[in-house]
C-alpha cells in the first residue's frame, strides 16, 4: 500500500519524506489556509516546493465549480510539474472535467467521495484516484472502512484502474484495516503514520538490549 501525507505542512512533509517510506502527497484547500498559504501565485508556488521534496504524486485541488473553471485552473496546475495530480470535487461537472483529463493524459483525484456510487462514476471517468473520506463517514455513525471495501469490490469485478486513495484518515488503525481491505494508497497525517512503528514490548525490548550490552561492557 502507498503511503501519501496529508498536510501542506513542509516540515511535517520533510520530516515523513526522511523516513524514506512516503509515496506521495495530497492537499486541499483547508490545509493550504492552515499553513496560511493564501493568494493564488503563494498556492502555486507552494505546490512547486512541495513537488521539489517528495517524488511522488502531488495532489492540487481546483476550486472552480464548473466544467470550463475546472478544465482551465487543472491545466494550470498539471503544467506546473510532472508531479502533480488535480484534484477535482465530486460534482457532475467535475466527472466532465476528470473524462476531459483523462483523455489528456492529465492525472486526476476525485475527491470528496461518500458512496459508492460516487465512486463508481468517477471510475467510469478514469479518475486516476479517488478519494473516499473515511473519517467524516466516521464522524456521521456511518461506516468509512465498509466504504472502502465495497468500492474495492466493484473495481476488482470490472479491473478498474483507478486506485482506491483513503483520506480522512485519523489515527493508525484506519491505515491497518485500509492495508487489509486491498486500498491502493492511504493518505495520513504523519502523527498517525509515526504511531504505527510504536510498541511497548519494543521499547522495553530495546532498553533492555542496551542495558545488557552495557553490563557486558562495563
Ligand atoms: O484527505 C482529506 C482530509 O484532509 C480531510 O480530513 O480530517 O478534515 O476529515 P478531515
Amino acid at each position: 500500500m502507498k503511503f501519501f501525507i496529508d498536510t501542506a505542512n513542509l516540515a511535517e512533509i520533510k520530516e515523513a519524506n526522511d523516513l524514506g517510506i512516503l509515496d506521495g502527497v495530497t492537499t486541499n484547500p483547508s490545509l493550504m489556509a492552515k499553513e496560511g498559504i493564501t493568494g493564488a501565485q503563494n498556492i502555486l508556488d507552494h505546490y512547486v516546493t512541495i513537488c521539489n521534496i517528495v517524488d511522488g504524486p502531488v495532489s492540487a485541488e481546483v476550486i472552480s465549480t464548473d466544467f470550463e473553471g475546472i478544465v482551465r485552473e487543472g491545466e494550470a496546475l498539471a503544467a506546473l510539474h510532472k508531479n502533480i495530480v488535480v484534484k477535482v470535487p465530486m460534482i457532475l461537472e467535475g466527472i466532465k472535467a476528470i473524462k476531459h483529463f483523462s483523455s489528456k493524459g492529465i492525472k486526476t483525484n476525485c475527491t470528496l467521495i461518500f458512496s459508492a456510487g460516487q465512486a463508481l462514476i468517477a471510475a467510469k471517468a478514469g479518475a486516476t484516484f479517488i478519494s473516499p473520506f473515511l473519517g467524516r463517514l466516521d464522524d456521521i455513525s456511518s461506516n468509512g472502512l465498509d466504504l472502502i471495501a465495497q468500492i474495492r469490490g466493484i473495481y476488482d469485478n470490472y479491473a478498474f484502474d483507478t486506485e482506491i486513495l483513503a483520506a480522512s484518515v485519523r489515527h493508525p488503525m484506519h491505515i491497518i484495516h485500509c492495508a487489509e481491505l486491498g486500498s491502493d494508497v492511504a493518505t495520513c497525517p504523519l502523527k498517525a503514520i509515526k504511531a504505527l512503528a510504536n510498541h511497548p514490548l519494543t521499547d522495553s525490548g530495546l532498553a533492555k538490549f542496551l542495558a545488557d550490552y552495557e553490563k557486558g561492557n562495563s
